[in-house]
C-alpha cells in the first residue's frame, strides 16, 4: 500500500510589501491596533495587472516541480484551490496548466474552493488518488490576490488588514518508505454559518440576505427584467456590496474550537498525541488564534510555523507557504511529524499528519 509524500514544496510572494502604516494612510486603523489584535505587521500585494493567483502559482509550482526532482511533463494531475481565482470561470487549475505550458500532456485539472481550508481539502484529495495508484505526481497549488478585491475603506477594514496575496506549492508522489508519508487527513464543514465570511456578490443567489444587525440588504435588483443583470447591479458597486464579510468575532470563536478537535481527531486514528507533533503548522488566520490553538496542545513556540506577522492571511496558500519556509529554514527534518490544520469560510476545516 503506496502513502503519499511531500516529494518537493515551494512558495512564492508578490516582492511588494505593505506595511501596517500604509494601511493606516487609506483607512482609520492603526499599527497597534492590528498587531495587537492579529500579530500582523506587513503583507505582499501582487503587482498589479502582472501577477494573479494563476501567475504566483506558477512561480511556487516551478520551484516545487524543480525539488521533487521531476520534469514538468511529469505532472499528472493539478488541484488550484483558490478564493481568488483570475476568471469566475474556467477555474484556475487550467489557467496554471497553460500558464506553465504542459498543456500537451492535458491532464486533469481541478479546482477546489474551499478557501482557508483548501490547501488541506486538497491534500485529502490528492491523497485518495495517490493512495489508489491513479496518479504519481500530483501538483497542489494554494494561492491567493486579495488585494485586487479588498475594500480599503474604513468599512471594509476589519477584514482588509488581515489578507496578503501569495503562493504555495507541492508535489506529491507514492511513497513505500515504511512509516513515512501522509498518515491521515480529517474534512469537515458546516454550511449553517455560510455568510458569517463570505463575499456573496457577484452570484447567482436567491438575493435573500441579511446583515449581521438582522437587516435586510438591498441588493438594488432590476425590477423591470426577469432575466439577467441580476449577477451584478451597479447598486452593489455603488454600496460596496462586492467585498468580503466577515462577522470576525463569530470566526473567531468556532475557529479556536474546531482546531484543536481536528487535530484531536487526527491523532487520536493515527494512535498519538499532541507531544507527538515536532511541527504545527496551523493555517495563518491570526496570531492569536495560533497561539491559542498551541497553547492548547502543549506545543512551543519552536513547535509551531507562525508567518502571519509577514505576510497576513493568505487563505488557501497559508500553509504551503509556512510549511515550505519552514523546511527551507531547516527547521523539518526527516522522520518529524507534521501537522497541518486549518479553519475558514464555510465554515470547512481540516487536518493532516504527516510523517516526513
Ligand atoms: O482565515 C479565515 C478565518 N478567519 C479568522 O479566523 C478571523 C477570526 N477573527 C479575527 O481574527 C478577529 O475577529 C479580527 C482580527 C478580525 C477582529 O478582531 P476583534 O478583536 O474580534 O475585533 P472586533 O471585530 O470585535 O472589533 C473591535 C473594534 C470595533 O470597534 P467598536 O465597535 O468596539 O468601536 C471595530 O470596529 O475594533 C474595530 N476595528 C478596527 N479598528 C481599527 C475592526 N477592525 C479594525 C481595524 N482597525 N482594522
Amino acid at each position: 500500500m503506496f502513502r503519499t509524500k511531500i516529494a518537493g514544496i515551494g512558495h512564492y510572494v508578490p516582492e511588494k510589501v505593505v506595511t501596517n502604516h500604509e494601511l493606516e494612510k487609506l483607512m482609520d486603523t492603526s499599527d497597534a491596533w492590528i498587531q495587537e489584535r492579529t500579530g500582523i505587521r506587513e503583507r505582499r500585494y501582487a503587482a498589479k495587472f502582472k501577477e494573479t493567483s494563476t501567475t504566483m502559482g506558477a512561480r511556487a509550482a516551478e520551484v516545487a516541480i524543480e525539488r521533487a526532482g521531476i520534469h514538468k511533463e511529469e505532472v499528472d494531475f493539478i488541484i488550484f484551490a483558490t478564493l481568488s481565482p483570475d476568471y469566475y470561470f474556467p477555474g484556475c487549475g487550467v489557467l496554471l496548466q497553460r500558464e506553465l505550458e504542459i498543456t500537451a500532456t492535458e491532464i486533469p485539472a481541478l479546482d477546489i474552493r474551499n478557501q482557508c481550508s483548501g490547501f488541506v481539502y486538497g491534500l485529502s484529495v490528492a491523497d485518495q488518488f495517490i493512495k489508489t495508484g491513479m496518479y504519481k505526481n500530483i501538483l497542489l497549488v494554494g494561492a491567493e490576490i486579495h488585494s485586487m478585491g479588498l475594500d480599503f475603506s474604513t468599512e471594509g477594514r476589519n477584514v482588509t488588514v488581515i489578507f496578503g496575496d501569495g503562493a504555495g506549492a507541492v508535489v506529491l508522489q507514492p511513497t513505500e518508505e515504511p512509516g513515512k508519508g501522509v498518515l491521515t487527513t480529517k474534512l469537515h464543514s458546516d454550511g449553517t454559518y455560510a455568510e458569517k465570511l463570505a463575499m456573496i456578490n457577484p452570484g447567482a443567489h436567491s438575493g435573500y440576505h441579511f446583515n449581521k444587525r438582522g437587516e435586510h440588504i438591498d441588493w438594488g435588483y432590476p425590477t423591470d427584467v426577469e432575466y439577467g443583470q441580476n449577477f451584478v447591479t451597479q447598486h452593489m458597486l455603488d454600496h460596496g456590496q462586492i467585498y468580503p464579510n466577515m462577522d470576525g468575532q463569530f470566526v473567531f470563536k468556532m475557529a479556536v474550537q474546531k482546531f484543536p478537535e481536528v487535530i484531536m481527531e487526527a491523532l487520536q486514528e493515527v494512535g498519538l498525541t499532541p507531544a507527538d507533533i515536532n511541527m504545527f503548522v496551523p493555517h495563518q488566520a491570526n496570531l492569536r488564534i495560533s497561539e491559542f490553538v498551541a497553547k492548547k496542545m502543549g506545543l512551543g513556540p519552536h513547535q509551531v510555523w507562525n508567518n502571519i506577522q509577514r505576510y497576513g492571511n493568505t487563505t488557501a496558500a497559508s500553509i504551503p507557504i509556512a510549511l515550505s519556509e519552514a523546511v527551507e529554514a531547516g527547521a523539518v527534518k526527516s522522520g518529524d511529524l507534521i501537522c497541518l490544520a486549518a479553519f475558514g469560510s464555510g465554515f470547512t476545516w481540516g487536518s493532516a499528519l504527516i510523517r516526513w
